[in-house]
């Protein structure tokens, strides 16, 4: 417990000036300390699928977990919780105090970026999943922070679209799992775009009014990192930290508005309070004991591994083709089986100390004496891969790695240093005064060919390849200083090298400083391949000679990322006809889909095992080899309905009119429901290694208003196995609650759902409502699976 008098005291010791230097960052991940009170710096850190650290750096690894919507995809709480403590321990261990984490906005169009990031289309979901993951974090003395509030379901045009919303809508959908974790999180962040008329940095309806009054959140509102845009309506409509710092529209400014009288003391002293509140919480007040310590558990990476073969949704198995058992020889296939997408794109992304591909996996899994061919299959990958670090070489120490110098104006080298990466991230931490940023290395050429070399990001670039040199201009177009980062334009270059010759290579960014202190410098290369056709043709001819072929198809972090929206459903590239392809030259076929939001899936029954596996972060490949050999069920179900066809989505388009994004229009399972459309896989739909029989259902009024459902089942299988119970209103128009259960063979187990009032209850005009009368409630598998059914009178 905080001790409220202990704050206000402090306080009290604080001018004016003092206390709204608290209100903007330091930098770009610090809060400004205040010796004076006994206040230390704050560090907070993205994000949702791992703590990245205060540097976007090759260097600083951390803990990458799977993406945030296989952590739902666990429709478990606990598991949720799991992955909240671990990150918080990791948090704790790098010195942040504050994660930017869970992301909670909805999927409402398949198309959305953050799509990946974020966690279902379904309220009710959300907000369970969010609730353990923001315990787990807090747990461990980190703060969560909800995000983006509200109404931030598009990446298109994101710092200024205004998402125009009604309030039944708002209460029932966006705002639900905002409110059901609002009493207990210590952050919330205010979004970029707008909410019918307001920007969510000055909402003072939905910020001051709903929030922090309706619902009483007590912990501090942060800005979205340059979010924040005004002086007076910011402060008045309830945002309380500017982020980044030092810059921003408050400082001398607010301290000004309040001398004026534009803007009371007394806003200024809640916002400072909040922050005090929150160093209260994390240990940042000198005199108030600090969160015990949380250390991480020593068997961390079995954990995540644990999580991400929980979180597999198996969609298909034929014949009962998986677990794969008596192979000898595996053809392993497809874009994503060479370069695994263990995460997506923008703020999310972590430096993993390693990632585990699924060759390795399955390596490990399957034993020496099974043969495994490799094959990419077809080139989907937008821009080529970094060069490989064991290949490179600083050419100053020798040493893997590649040289870094930071020159200034006069060409002088202010810093220099060795990386472990080609592609270079620099957020507010380019050395002072750096005009130029030459990255150098050398490597022996493998095989001879013709090579290929690339540079990506924004900006003015001069490539040499072996002294001979390119120059390249790159730039985007549209006015998010983040999609330069996160989607940069490429420019390929062909070097024919010999066998055995050693390459110099040197790429410069001609640094000119901008608004914003943010820079990339990104190196592709690839050596000699086969073109695609003849590639394909070769990935086809090993899958036949195979007794299995398991492809691996997806998306990557050029399609799957913050700052941009998805053009289309389809899988990129050629994976379609890759896919087709292989199955048709073998039977025993399992297709592994390596993405975080829904794709189109055309071929979806003509394969025998269908495996979704997430971007499943560091051990994606050891918890895929687990799924597939068995040593783990496939515990997930989809928090979201897969669509058949794009048309059949209910809301498609990310793209703001006139600035707008209309949101009349409803989305998830509620609508193929009520128009009668089939989805390819719907929502809560996931199949196990075992059969489940649903015997009975029992419901009855339960405490406040709301009811109880025991749910008995079977598992008529021969395997120990995992199921979620799922409980709906009206035949699957609303998910109202659900359950994790586990039983072994023949066991029957019962599982009890608490659906609280408000699951039951719609927003009308003057508030919740929940009418007495009859209600009908149904159990099973899926939506679309509901073999037992119930009334219950309220
Ligand atoms: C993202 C936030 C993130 C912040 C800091 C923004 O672009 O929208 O989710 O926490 O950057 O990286």
């Amino acid at each position: 417990m905080v001790d409220e008098k202990d704050l206000r005291e402090r306080l009290a010791k604080l001018s004016l000036e003092q206390k709204v230097a608290l209100l903007t960052g330091a930098d770009f991940w610090t809060l400004n300390p205040e010796p004076a009170i006994g206040l230390r710096k704050i560090t907070v850190s993205d994000g949702p699928s791992g703590v990245r650290g205060t540097r976007w750096d090759e260097r600083d690894t951390s803990l990458l977990f799977p993406n945030p919507s296989a952590l739902s995809a666990t429709w478990d709480p606990e598991a949720a919780r799991e992955a909240g403590r671990l990150m918080g321990a990791q948090a704790r261990k790098m010195g942040v105090d504050v994660l930017l984490a869970p992301t909670i906005n909805l999927h409402r169009s398949p198309l959305g970026g953050r799509h990946f990031e974020c966690y279902s289309e379904d309220p009710l979901l959300t907000a369970e999943i969010t609730r353990g993951f923001v315990r787990g974090v807090q747990s461990a003395g980190v703060g969560a922070t909800l995000k983006h509030y509200v109404g931030n379901e598009s990446e298109t045009d994101r710092m200024t679209y205004d998402a125009r919303i009604g309030e039944k809508d708002l209460r029932e959908l966006y705002l639900a799992p905002f409110e059901a974790v609002a009493g207990e999180a210590w952050l919330v962040m205010a979004a970029y775009n707008g909410v019918n008329g307001h920007t969510m940095t000055e909402n003072r309806r939905l910020v001051a009014d709903v929030l922090k009054g309706e619902w009483g959140f007590d912990g501090v509102v942060i800005s979205d990192w340059f979010a924040a845009r005004s002086t007076e309506a910011a402060a008045e409509g309830g945002l309380d930290l500017v982020m980044p710092g030092p810059v921003g529209p408050w400082g001398d400014r607010l301290v000004e508005a309040v001398r004026a009288g534009a803007v009371a003391e007394e806003i200024v002293d809640d916002k400072v309070l909040r922050v005090l509140r929150l160093a209260a919480r994390v240990g940042a007040l000198e005199g108030v004991p600090a969160p015990a310590p949380a250390p991480l558990p020593e068997d961390t990476h079995a954990r995540m591994r644990r999580l991400a073969g929980r979180a597999a949704v198996l969609l298909r198995n034929e014949g009962g083709l998986l677990p794969l058992t008596g192979v000898t020889k595996v053809a392993l296939i497809g874009p994503n089986a060479v370069r695994l997408s263990a995460q997506g794109g923008g703020s999310a992304h972590v430096s993993p100390e390693y990632e585990v591909s699924p060759e390795r996996g399955l390596r490990r899994a399957l034993g020496d004496g099974v043969d495994i061919e490799v094959r990419e299959g077809v080139y989907s990958h937008r821009i080529l891969p970094t060069l490989p670090m064991d290949l490179a070489r600083d050419p100053e120490t020798g040493e893997n790695g590649v040289r870094v110098d930071f020159a200034g104006e006069d060409g002088q080298v202010i810093a220099s240093e060795t990386r472990r990466s080609t592609r270079l991230v620099f957020m507010g931490d380019l050395p002072e005064g750096t005009r130029r940023v030459v990255l150098r290395t050398t490597f022996a050429v493998g095989e001879g060919g013709e090579h290929e070399f690339s540079v990506f990001g924004v900006g003015r670039y001069v490539l040499r390849v072996n002294g001979q040199e390119t120059e390249v201009a790159l730039a985007v177009d549209t006015g998010d200083p983040i999609e330069g980062l996160v989607r940069p334009p490429e420019r390929r270059v062909r070097a024919a090298l010999a066998a055995g010759e050693t390459v110099d290579l040197a790429l410069t960014l001609i640094h000119e400083p901008g608004a914003l202190p943010l820079a990339t410098i990104g190196l592709g290369y690839s050596p000699p391949r086969l073109d695609e056709d003849a590639e394909l043709a070769a990935a086809v001819a090993a899958a036949k000679e195979a007794d299995v072929a398991i492809v691996v198809v997806g998306t990557n972090d050029d399609v799957e990322s913050e700052g941009f929206d998805r053009t289309g459903l389809a899988l990129p590239g050629r994976q379609d006809e890759l896919v087709e392809r292989v199955a048709a030259a073998n039977p025993r076929t399992v297709v592994v889909l390596n993405a975080g939001s829904p794709v189109l899936m055309p071929w979806a029954d003509r394969v025998p095992a269908l495996l979704w596996g997430w971007l499943p972060g560091q051990e994606g490949g050891n918890a895929l080899a687990d799924v597939l050999t068995g040593a783990i069920e496939p515990g997930g179900r989809l928090p979201t309905t897969y669509p058949a066809a794009e048309e059949d989505s209910p809301v498609l388009s990310t793209r703001p009119v006139d600035g707008a994004i209309d949101y009349s229009e409803r989305f998830g399972y509620p609508v193929y429901g009520s128009r009668g459309v089939r989805p390819a896989f719907p929502f809560g739909f996931g199949l196990g290694y075992t059969t489940w029989e649903y015997e009975s259902l029992a419901v009855e009024a339960g405490p406040g208003g709301g009811v109880v459902a025991e749910v008995t089942v079977r598992n008529s299988g021969e395997r120990a196995g995992r199921e979620i119970v799922q409980v709906y209103l009206d035949g699957g128009a609303r998910l109202l609650g659900f359950a994790p259960v586990e039983a072994g063979p023949g066991e029957r187990v019962t599982a009890r759902v608490e659906v609280p009032a408000r699951a039951l209850s719609t927003w009308e005009e003057d508030g919740w409502s929940t009418p007495s009368g009859t209600y009908t409630i149904s159990a099973g598998r899926s939506v679309a699976d509901l073999p037992l059914t119930a009334e219950v009178t309220l």
